[in-house]
């Protein structure tokens, strides 16, 4: 089950990204004196740090694991925007930007003083929709060049389309998955796997008493949106795959557990690679629960290479 796929193979699949791209941003400094202006900390910043958030760290995850990896995402006309867009292009990740002049490109900034996190800055809205409209177009003609698509829903907004967009890429053949957000599934009706972890999926079945109770309510929910599959992501209890020929429980596989932020990204974007890859959803559930074993254990980077996956 854990044979490795040739790396060649990997290099072959083709994974188009689609969801609400961020910019994870720290600033850390020195603090030596409160503001004159309000009992606040001055923070002098020394040092600044970049890194690829949301959909734009999954599509990301995908190519750092040996897969070619297309994001589609609206970005607003401002300086973050240009930096998500070269961030993207060191690291190898193919670009489709929508731009839309009065969105705020997604900025999370952090503001660390004396190794402590002071303040979380957030810089979002909404995108408009005449663009969104507009970046079907673009999702349709890149449709073909894909051999699966991922679609990484952090509630943003730039989701609008999703329906229509699961529709095209499911007539044409493609395996579609989904990383979810919000109590509405149906907007993902008609997916082949939607990746939900224990608190999303509380979210729309409600809190679970038994196993017993979660298997039925998972399955009617699968049924209902005709889905191939439902994987429950379950952090130290590894994850769940409710499918047609029942349920494949897998347990965790982290060694030591350091950083468990990003684990959802990175688990959905190996399990995108591998489905791009031909491989059926339980083999590669299993790939994508040791990526996500992997992940947790190291501090700072939020990516698995294809040498740590098959090592
Ligand atoms: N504490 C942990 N111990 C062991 N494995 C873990 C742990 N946390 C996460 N994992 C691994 O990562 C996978 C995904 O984690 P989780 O279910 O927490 O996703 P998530 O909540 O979507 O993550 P995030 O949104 O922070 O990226 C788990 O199924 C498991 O394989
Ligand atoms: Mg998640």
């Amino acid at each position: 089950m854990n044979q490795p796929i040739p790396k060649e193979r990997l290099a072959q699949a083709r994974v188009l990204v689609v969801g609400d791209a961020m910019l994870d941003r720290y600033w850390f400094g020195a603090v030596d004196r409160i503001s004159p202006e309000a009992p606040v900390p001055v923070v002098r910043v020394n040092r600044e740090e970049e890194r690829l958030g949301g959909a734009a760290n999954v599509a990301l995850n995908a190519k750092t694991l040996g897969a070619q990896a297309t994001l589609l995402t609206v970005v607003g006309d401002d300086e973050p925007a240009r930096k998500l867009k070269s961030l993207l292009e060191r690291d190898g990740v193919a670009t489709l930007l929508g731009s839309d002049p009065q969105l705020y490109t997604i900025v999370k900034l952090r503001v660390i003083g004396r190794s402590q996190q002071l303040i979380r800055v957030d810089f979002e809205n909404t995108p408009d929709h005449e663009v969104l409209a507009q970046m079907l177009a673009d999702y349709e003609r890149a449709l073909p060049e894909h051999d699966a698509v991922l679609f990484s829903d952090y509630g943003k907004g730039g989701l609008t389309h999703i329906p229509r967009m699961i529709e095209l890429a499911r007539a044409a053949g493609k395996p579609v998955l989904v990383d979810p957000k919000g109590s509405d599934y149906s907007r993902y009706a008609g997916a082949t796997v939607i990746t939900p972890n224990r608190a999303e999926l509380a979210q729309v079945i409600g809190a679970w008493s038994s196993e017993a109770v979660l298997h039925e309510r998972a399955h009617a929910l699968r049924r209902q949106l005709g889905l191939e599959a439902l994987l429950l992501t379950r952090s130290e209890e590894g994850m769940s795959l409710f499918d047609a020929a029942g349920e494949f429980h897998v347990p965790a596989q982290a060694r030591e557990v350091f950083d468990v932020t990003g684990a959802g990204d990175t688990v959905i974007a190996t399990l995108a690679a591998m489905l791009a890859c031909g491989l059926p959803l339980r083999e590669a559930v299993a790939h994508a629960n040791r990526a996500g074993g992997i992940v947790v254990g190291k501090f700072g980077t939020a990516t698995v290479s294809y040498e740590e996956l098959f090592a």
